[in-house]
């Protein structure tokens, strides 16, 4: 099967190189990177990719530009392969600069072309839907369109150790790649000093303890008649049995907000890290650690609203001022703001386009000074 490891815009080529260390030969391509698996190995994708939103299974692609085209492409794919009977197959669309813009119409149109194929299969009028959940998405992009199937269902950044928000919190997707682009290596320090609700820390030791992020979560595909339950659990075994559980690791974090520090407690015990992640609360102009070589990673307040602006200005010097307190240290953060190597006054030895949601961002690495 062709699958498409789909991710939010500037994190595709870090979803190939995460496929390609498990193993599959990948492509990068905007929204995601390609690979061909069959459904244990779409099974070890989602257990272990840290990086990517969702992993969809193309039933097809082609180019449509009319609803009678649509309807032929979709009745044409061999949809008896993948639905059983009970099936229930929602379908989900979106549309982008294409003749057939109705996302509303091409839903429809998608179902009843399935309907039609599936009726057909099985002699059947009526299907009852009564069974597991097979998501279908039918995606127009500039005419061209793709039907798939979800794998996954929740989206992948639910890892299961989230449920509370704090204030903006980062997606833990966009936090793994953070940890992925930064220097840091498992056996050097890393320290978060805006933690807010801790997505950062998790997500820095799961990568150290090799942690599969989604091993305890279910996916939509575990349901399915078309897979081996006991071929999936044996693969979610042999994930757990490759975390590290003891791996010494030296991850902290803090943040002015004893409120935010609560939650990143909760989520710490709640991503089974307790006794892991030291958390405490901390203005973060007065972290001074007695540890060379650290690797501080942040997602620091942004002021986006006019008048906040100032105090981004602020924010950004006194990181500057944190930095040059640790020598031989680094400082990886991700910013919306344009002026950011201006106002921390030295100049960014890597950087990467990223969003954070809708919001263009940079991640800029600085090191300190004498390095
Ligand atoms: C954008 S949020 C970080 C969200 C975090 N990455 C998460 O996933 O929850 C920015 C954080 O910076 C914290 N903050 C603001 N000023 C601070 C200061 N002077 N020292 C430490 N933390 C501060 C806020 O309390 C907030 O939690």
């Amino acid at each position: 099967m062709e699958l498409m490891a789909a991710a939010a815009f500037g994190l595709e080529g870090l979803v190939k190189q995460e496929l390609q260390d498990l193993g599959f030969m990948a492509k990068a391509e905007q929204g995601g990177a390609r690979f061909e698996t069959d459904y244990e190995g779409a099974f070890t994708a989602n257990l272990w990719l840290a990086c990517a939103d969702r992993v969809l299974i193309i039933i097809g692609e082609q180019k449509v530009t009319s609803f009678e085209e649509l309807f032929n492409f979709v009745t044409s794919l061999p949809w008896e392969h993948y639905l059983p009977r009970d099936a229930r197959f929602p379908v989900s669309g979106n549309c982008v600069r294409s003749q057939l813009m109705s996302v509303s119409d091409c839903q429809s149109i998608t179902k009843k072309a399935i309907v039609e194929r599936l009726s057909r299969k099985y002699k059947v009028k009526w299907f009852e839907e009564s069974g597991s959940t097979y998501p279908i998405t039918i995606a127009i992009h500039k005419d061209l369109a793709r039907v798939t199937l979800d794998t996954s269902g929740n989206a992948l950044n639910k890892r299961g150790y989230r449920t509370w928000v704090g204030e903006a919190p980062i997606r833990e997707t966009l936090a793994a790649a953070m940890v992925r682009l930064s220097p840091w290596q498992a056996d050097q320090p890393f320290y978060d000093p805006c933690c807010g609700t801790g997505t950062l820390l998790i997500e820095a030791a799961y990568l150290a303890m090799n942690r599969a992020p989604g091993l305890t979560r279910e996916f939509a595909m575990e349901s399915w008649a078309t897979v081996d339950s006991r071929v999936l659990q044996q693969i979610r075994k042999e994930a757990k049995a490759r975390c590290m559980k003891d791996a010494p690791i030296n991850i902290v974090g803090s943040d002015i907000d004893p409120e935010a520090i609560k939650l990143c407690e909760k989520h710490i015990n709640q991503a089974g890290l307790q006794g892991k992640i030291t958390v405490r609360t901390k203005d973060f102009r007065d972290v001074c650690l007695q540890d060379g070589n650290i690797c501080f990673v942040t997602n620091p307040p942004y002021g986006e609203r006019l008048g906040d602006q100032k105090k981004a200005a602020l924010v950004a010097k006194s990181l500057g001022v944190l930095l040059d307190r640790h020598p031989g240290s680094s400082l990886s953060v991700i910013t919306p703001d344009a002026r950011f190597e201006a106002q921390v006054k030295r100049q960014a030895k890597t950087r990467r386009r990223l969003y954070n949601g809708r919001l263009e961002c940079e991640f800029l690495t600085f090191p300190t000074l004498n390095q």
